[in-house]
């Protein structure tokens, strides 16, 4: 993991997994069953270092051998609130490591003409504020879209938020970072720049699309 030197809301998880799987997923000619198993392995790896900090307590057990005073989660109570709909594709590994939390959802798109968010759907626990709030949304592009969500989480009385995304443009953490400077960001990647379209250059394309196969 790395933390970057220019954004302190930045951590960059450039383990060499996630790198590997992220090529692969690249690749124009990876199939939609593999795009997806590969970003659902990857979104274990980015759940393992966004839960790093989870508070801590300890319990007293007994193992066959000894008594011992084990280390256990505190009962830190989560949500992981995926943007529809490409946001679905982390879901199910973060689901795997921590599946006591609940979920919310919001369904957010860009304009195509003039890139803004639209929102469409949301539903989130009505107790958002006394959870740790885990956004998930594979592309951090123009920022747009998901600088919009927190917002509205904000909104809801989400206090203690952070970001996954797999890829990220400097555009879109510029822009969410100047919005949101209380909210960490975790990405495997952070690439060259977004196109006229605001897509991520080298990117992986539509992820929504390149998941459902609907391009
Ligand atoms: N959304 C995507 O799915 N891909 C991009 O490159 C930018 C936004």
């Amino acid at each position: 993991m790395a933390t970057s030197a220019l954004l302190k809301n930045l951590t960059i998880v450039d383990h060499p997994l996630v790198l590997h799987k992220l090529t692969l997923m690249r690749d124009k000619h990876t199939p939609s069953a593999v795009f997806r198993q590969l970003l659902r392995e990857i979104s274990l790896l980015l759940a393992y270092e966004v839960s790093r900090d989870l508070p801590m307590t300890t319990q007293t057990i007994e193992t066959p051998v000894a008594e011992m005073e084990a280390p256990i989660l505190k009962g830190k109570k989560l949500v992981i609130v995926s943007i529809l709909r490409a946001g679905n594709g982390l879901l199910e590994g973060m689901l795997d490591l921590m599946p006591s939390a609940r979920v919310g959802h919001i369904g957010i798109y860009r304009n195509p003409e003039t890139l803004q968010p639209v929102e469409y759907y949301m539903k989130v626990p009505a107790d958002i504020a006394e959870r740790r709030v885990i956004v998930v949304d594979p592309m951090l592009a123009t920022g747009n879209s998901v600088a919009a969500a927190i917002t509205r989480l904000k909104e809801k009385g989400a206090k203690d938020i952070r970001l996954v995304c797999l890829l990220s443009a400097p555009e879109g953490i510029k822009r969410f970072s100047e919005e949101h400077p209380d909210v960490q960001i975790y990405t495997a990647a952070v690439d060259s720049h977004l196109n006229s379209h605001g897509y991520i250059v080298p990117g992986l394309g539509d992820a929504g699309d390149r998941m459902f196969g609907t391009k």
